[in-house]
């Protein structure tokens, strides 16, 4: 059985609405909110009796600080922008110094020479390893395992917190429909259930149950709210949305982290229905603060607090600007703080021009403190008041440990999702010659995908060298170049833009008996500011591809990316596909494990690979329409032009080397009160001849409602490892909070009626049973 049940995220000791109580997901197998575990005991133990000595604490440093030193705490600077006189006046938070000497400098000035000696909270982008790079957040996803996601956390965090950086700007949760996205590689992928689990399992990993611990650090939520669905796909691009599908699809991992103890969040660059993130008083205040009784602080994105102004002429001054919401600065300062942002990163408004603001109402000094009281509250729970400095003697041995580079190795396997695989082309035979063909395949820059953290190109393992390892006799030709440029430079073929290489790659593919094709991106592709308008395999790889099958012989591509790719082609043309998305520091090793059968691959798709372009967005959680695609109709909900209703592969696909079946769905009972909880049952068994793994998921469907529902929604899961010939009975249980939703005014609604469940190995399974709520 998977070991989530241990990460569960507990609800907060705090007051919440019914409505609220009834968001935490149920998260892991149906498994009930209110089960414990030693873990969030532990935590909520932890917070009780330390809480009544941190506030008094706080309370009495508030009552002694000037405004000055208030709005000094309120500020978050860059490496780049600190200097030993911002420590000085009592600077709250420095990002992305990494530095362990440079630290503890600013970090002595700042306790020593500061009025007040208050720490500084040192913050970096740990977003799947540190100096140990673990696959991209969205290959994390897609191992339906909350385990790795916790590893990639705890290992993170060691790390981090090993250089003395006490904060982490992870979990990125952002849901996200849109592949042309380049950040959609930063996430869980387009399900806030699945999103939910991960979110929860990196906070625990991040933050333990007492993040004050030397290996430990506080986990910032982000982005607050909706960044995953940007118009267009373009990054920090607007978006507009109903407050249903905000509550339903893209808050809930949000509510999954807090409730695992998350401390931290920042709020997003991209306005919601004109409302831009960092000045959004109902995500921030209303949703977060008061309806989930979040306690810690959120600071704003990088410059997002002036984004908020007008841009020139209006505002004459300087970018960045571009949201219109605040003619200047000042407005810009009080519109952030008032909303609930309690920390400024980058830009310098609410510090600035605080005191005028006060002068002139436009902010209150309780406001103010308020800020100020939650900042203060997660440096103590940090522990940086009894320990501010780090010892830097032991900064680098914490680093790139056997223990973290064999979790990488690892975790990369299991989130790995086996898409095509004719005539059993994998696993390959060690014994026999394998060329290692492609842009990719000798590659280290690119397997650390985006947000590499303080990974280093010379530490991850190619292609190329983790199947040598393992096929002492394999051979290597790149076929065509990649080229790792950022715009205005880049270009779709800076990955395999030129054919010269294709005739020696041939003649190896010809001198060998098996082929292994490493295709994708470059990792410049995805990340922040990293959309593409096409999601096709970028140069000329298909046509690598068909070269390499006019040789006749057996190959399987390797694919290499950030997101969903179109891949009708490469399918239509290849027996074989691993999506291996981008692995981390130990790529090669655990691309090689799958491609020889050391592991059989069990990882299922966390988003959905369109057929074409023109799908997007497409993903299986979609509401109804009164026209549903049929393509032998034509006033169907469809394109003319494409015969198909479906995307090619669907969320929660994958194979294995082995085959399950999943049978024999049963409910417990056929009719629930709206308190009630109804148990499915359903048994999964191994019916091939290797031992593996099989994902067992449970969708909900409510078919008639106050307002339209998704066709299916995710509400259990379960990787669960079989030998052949085993089998396994696995139960979830469903309860209010997965048949009920909100509606459009903010309220968590459950309704009479008929609920249908559906349970199988993907988002299209078959199995269903229905009950009754009344
Ligand atoms: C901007 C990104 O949107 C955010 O995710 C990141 O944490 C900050 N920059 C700091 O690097």
């Amino acid at each position: 059985m998977s070991v989530y049940r241990g990460l569960l995220p507990k609800p907060r000791t705090v007051i919440i609405s019914l409505a609220v109580v009834a968001l935490v997901p149920a998260l892991a197998g149906g498994v009930s909110a209110s089960d414990s575990s030693t873990d969030e005991t532990a935590l909520q133990a932890t917070r009780g009796a330390a809480s009544q000595g941190i506030e008094r604490r706080v309370n009495d440093l508030l009552s002694r600080m000037t405004l000055q030193e208030k709005l000094e705490q309120i500020q978050l600077l860059s490496d780049g922008q600190v200097t030993d006189a911002d420590a000085q006046a009592g600077v709250g938070g420095v990002f992305s110094l990494t530095d362990p000497a440079k630290i503890n400098h600013l970090q002595h000035v700042a306790v020593e020479q500061s009025r007040l000696h208050i720490p500084i909270l040192f913050a970096y982008d740990t977003i799947h390893g540190y100096r140990t790079v673990f696959p991209i957040p969205l290959a994390t996803a897609g191992s339906f395992d909350p385990q790795v996601a916790f590893d990639d956390a705890r290992f993170g965090a060691r790390e981090t917190a090993a250089v003395g950086i006490k904060q982490v700007y992870s979990p990125m949760v952002d849901v996200s429909h849109e592949p042309r996205w380049g950040r959609i590689a930063e996430g869980g992928g387009e399900d806030p259930y699945l999103g939910s689990v991960m979110a929860a399992a990196r906070v625990k990993g991040d933050q333990g149950s007492d993040y004050s611990a030397r290996d430990k650090v506080a986990a910032s939520v982000k982005h607050l709210a909706a960044y995953g669905q940007p118009e267009g796909g373009r990054d920090y691009n607007t978006t507009d949305m109903s407050e249903q599908r905000l509550r339903n699809l893209y808050l809930p991992p949000f509510k999954a982290a807090v409730d695992a103890g998350a401390d931290t969040a920042m709020c997003s660059f991209n306005a919601i229905n004109g409302v831009p993130g960092c000045a959004n008083p109902e995500t921030e205040t209303q949703i977060l603060k008061h309806e989930w009784g979040f306690d810690g602080f959120i600071e704003s994105d990088y410059t997002a607090v002036a984004e908020l102004r007008a841009c020139p002429p209006k505002n004459p001054d300087m970018p960045p600007c571009g949201h219109g919401v605040a003619a200047d600065g000042p407005s810009a300062g009080a519109l952030a703080l008032n909303a609930g942002t309690d920390m400024e990163m980058v830009s310098t408004n609410i510090r600035d021009f605080g005191p005028q603001l006060l002068a002139q109402g436009r902010i209150s000094i309780n406001r103010v403190n308020d800020a100020v009281r939650r900042i203060l509250r997660v440096k103590f729970r940090a522990g940086l008041f009894e320990h501010p400095y780090v010892d830097v003697s032991q900064a680098d041995s914490a680093q790139l440990r056997p223990d973290a580079v064999a979790a990488a190795r690892a975790d990369a396997a299991r989130a790995m999702v086996l898409l095509k695989n004719t005539d059993s082309v994998l696993p390959l035979d060690p014994a026999k010659k394998t060329a290692v063909i492609g842009p990719l395949a000798n590659d280290q820059h690119d397997m650390l995908g985006p947000w590499w953290g303080q990974g280093r190109d010379a530490d991850a393992v190619t292609l190329y060298d983790g199947i040598k390892a393992q096929s002492p006799g394999a051979t290597y030709a790149q076929a065509c170049p990649v080229v790792n440029a950022e715009p205005p430079a880049a270009t779709n073929n800076d990955v395999c833009g030129s054919t010269a290489g294709f005739a020696a790659a041939v003649a190896t593919a010809n001198a060998a008996d098996q082929v292994v094709l490493a295709l994708g991106e470059n990792r410049e592709m995805s990340g922040e500011a990293a959309s593409r308008s096409t999601l096709d395999l970028p140069g000329y790889q298909q046509q690598l591809i068909d070269a390499i099958k006019a040789t006749g012989k057996p190959f399987a591509v390797v694919l290499f990316n950030g997101r969903p790719l179109t891949l009708g082609a490469v399918a239509q043309s290849s027996p074989a596909i691993l999506e291996a998305w981008f692995p981390g520091v130990q790529a090669g090793n655990a691309v090689a494990d799958v491609l020889f059968g050391k592991v059989n691959p069990g990882g299922k798709l966390p988003v959905s690979f369109p057929q074409v372009l023109g799908q997007v967005p497409i993903y299986y959680n979609h509401e109804p329409t009164g026209r549903p695609c049929d393509v032998t109709q034509k006033y169907t909900s469809r394109y003319r032009d494409l015969p198909t209703c479906s995307p090619l592969y669907e969320f929660g696909f994958g194979l294995s080397y082995t085959s399950f079946s999943v049978t024999n769905l049963r409910l417990d009972r056929t009719s629930v009160s709206p308190n009630g909880r109804v148990r499915a049952s359903v048994d999964v068994t191994n019916t091939g001849s290797r031992r593996g793994d099989e994902v067992v998921q449970l969708y909900l469907h409510d078919p008639v409602a106050s307002i339209s529902q998704p066709v299916r929604r995710l509400r259990g899961f379960e990787r669960v490892t079989l030998d052949p010939g085993a089998k396994r009975t696995i139960t979830f249980t469903v309860d209010k909070k997965d048949f009920g939703f909100y509606d459009n005014r903010g309220s968590f609604v459950v309704e009479p009626g008929e609920i249908d469940l559906y349970a199988g190995n993907s988002s299209a399974a078959t199995l269903t049973a229905s009950f009754n709520v009344s």
